[in-house]
């Protein structure tokens, strides 16, 4: 593909007026939902209350803040927890009503001994720094229509670097998933700059779910809402770009994760579809319809030659984020963190933001596997219920892994409660979910696998952050991988209500 392809795909979306942006699936919901508002006048006393207020004492800038564990850090753990999520929901009279709207921060959780130090700092994209001068959100977002919107001619324009990190080289990345990465100094945690690898790479989007080789090379993907392609990204382990291309492809309106095999590059898509029917002036997901009744199509594409080797169609998942993938013999096998639906899960998060309560996401973890020689696709359904946010051990990423671990939402989740409160383990051999419940009044955030240097797979440490629900505090934890029953090993109490985020990852010193 040239650089006049590469611009005309870009171009392609933008000319539809989207946001293009998105951390999570979608569908239509009632479109008053999506009107930005004013923030509630006053705290809710419902269970989600902690997501209406979490967002609106966010300042610019964390200084770096040190706090003690109260137990000693393994040394495997040194190292830094890099983290991002929507942290700005207000300006002005305008208050987003969807939790992936918000502009990003990053955070990072230096781990050192028997300490951590906390800092965070608000990402400065161009869209950020433009509503900062206009004193007043520019752009719809991904969930919310804002009154006196402008339109946008890239979708860099409105890229708000909200939802994962990815260290590249001497680099940190900031991602969204329909536009630029946003380079991120590593130290000050001060924005640099869109990310740009060539000329003819330039504003292709780059999701938030790469995923990295064992050798350290990243593959990543970007849709091409409205255009029915996808961009495929390979970069060397220095951070160099060594492949782009795009291929066509089904239902690529919205595409939020993909994984990798040992030959292949995994996708599943939804037959979640832009439609042209919708009113220009709503939210990116209000535009987006969920076809009843149509299959999901999982694809594989080969590594080698970037070309699609096998084709299937399933029954319909929804789904935000997918486990890990690998081929044994003739068969695929991919992990996928099943919803009860899009357009439920998108009312739920709406409600969570607004104070007010949530219905369960009804979650589950399925196993799709592909035959190779037939393209015969089965499902099965497993025991780890009610979980989202997988992570498994990243030294297999792409090979057969025995466990997966997850946040899950636990019977103590106060009724309308949305979110997780617990952290799972699941072991493919026995059959068994272990795991720990953090109790009502704590919120979980995504939580990262740690190997431990010459352990086994899934040995090593589960390591993450929690909210209080009623306190102006964040518990960052760190638990037995393979004895989450037993609880924390170690816990640093950081006296800060930090906004719920999305992904991060670790970096070992
Ligand atoms: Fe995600």
């Amino acid at each position: 593909m040239n650089r006049r392809d590469f611009h005309r795909l870009s171009a392609r979306g933008a000319a539809l007026g989207l946001p293009l942006t998105g951390a999570i699936g979608s569908a239509l919901v009632p479109s008053a939902a999506s009107a930005a508002t004013a923030p509630p006048a006053t705290a809710t006393s419902s269970a989600n209350a902690l997501w209406a207020q979490a967002y609106d004492a966010v300042p610019e800038v964390w200084t770096p803040l040190r706090v003690a564990f109260d137990r000693p850090l393994p040394e495997a753990l040194s190292g830094t927890i890099w983290r991002n999520g929507p942290a700005r929901m207000r300006r002005g009279d305008t208050r987003y009503t969807h939790w992936f709207d918000g502009d990003g921060m990053v955070h990072s959780f230096r781990l050192r001994g028997d300490a951590v130090v906390h800092a965070g700092k608000m990402i400065r994209t161009d869209k950020y720094r433009a509503d900062e001068a206009a004193g007043r959100f520019l752009r719809d977002g991904f969930g919310t229509a804002v009154p006196g919107s402008q339109p946008f001619a890239r979708p860099d324009e409105a890229n708000v670097g909200n939802i994962s990190v990815l260290p590249l080289g001497r680099e940190l990345l900031a991602l969204w998933e329909a536009g630029s990465p946003w380079r991120v100094d590593p130290d000050s945690l001060d924005t640099l700059g869109r990310k740009v690898w060539s000329p003819a790479s330039d504003g292709l989007p780059f999701s938030a779910h790469p995923r990295i080789e064992t050798d350290g090379s990243v593959w990543s993907f970007g849709y091409l809402t409205g255009s029915s392609r996808l961009a495929l990204w390979r970069l060397r382990p220095d951070g160099s770009l060594a492949t782009l291309r795009v291929i066509d492809a089904p239902n690529t309106d919205m595409v939020h994760d993909f994984a990798i095999t040992d030959r292949h590059l995994v996708f599943l898509l939804m037959p979640l579809r832009l439609d042209p029917q919708a009113p220009r002036n709503a939210a990116f997901i209000d535009r987006l319809r969920w076809r009843d009744g149509e299959p999901s199509v999982m694809l594989l594409v080969d590594k080698d030659t970037l070309t699609v080797s096998h084709r299937a169609e399933l029954p319909a998942h929804a789904f935000f984020h997918l486990g890990n993938a690998w081929r044994e013999a003739d068969t695929v096998t991919l992990q996928v963190m099943s919803l009860g639906g899009m357009a439920s899960t998108m009312t739920a998060i709406r409600a969570a933001m607004a104070g007010q309560p949530a219905e369960g996401l009804g979650s589950a973890m399925l196993e799709v596997r592909m035959g190779l020689n037939d393209r015969r696709v089965r499902v099965e359904r497993t025991p780890m219920r009610d979980a989202e946010f997988p992570v498994w051990d990243a030294r297999r990423t792409g090979q057969p892994t025995r466990h997966l671990m997850a946040l899950a939402a636990a019977e103590s989740l106060p009724a309308g409660g949305f979110g997780f409160n617990a952290v799972r383990r699941f072991d493919r051999v026995s059959g068994q979910v272990s795991g720990f419940d953090l109790g009502a009044g704590m919120l979980a955030d995504e939580h990262l696998f740690v190997p431990q240097p010459g352990g086994g797979e899934g040995e090593g440490w589960l390591i993450g952050t929690a909210h209080d629900r009623q306190a102006e505090r964040t518990v960052l934890s760190v638990y037995r991988a393979q004895a989450l029953g037993d609880g924390p090993v170690s816990q640093a109490v950081i006296p800060r209500r930090l906004p719920p985020g999305l992904h991060g990852r670790f970096q070992a010193v």
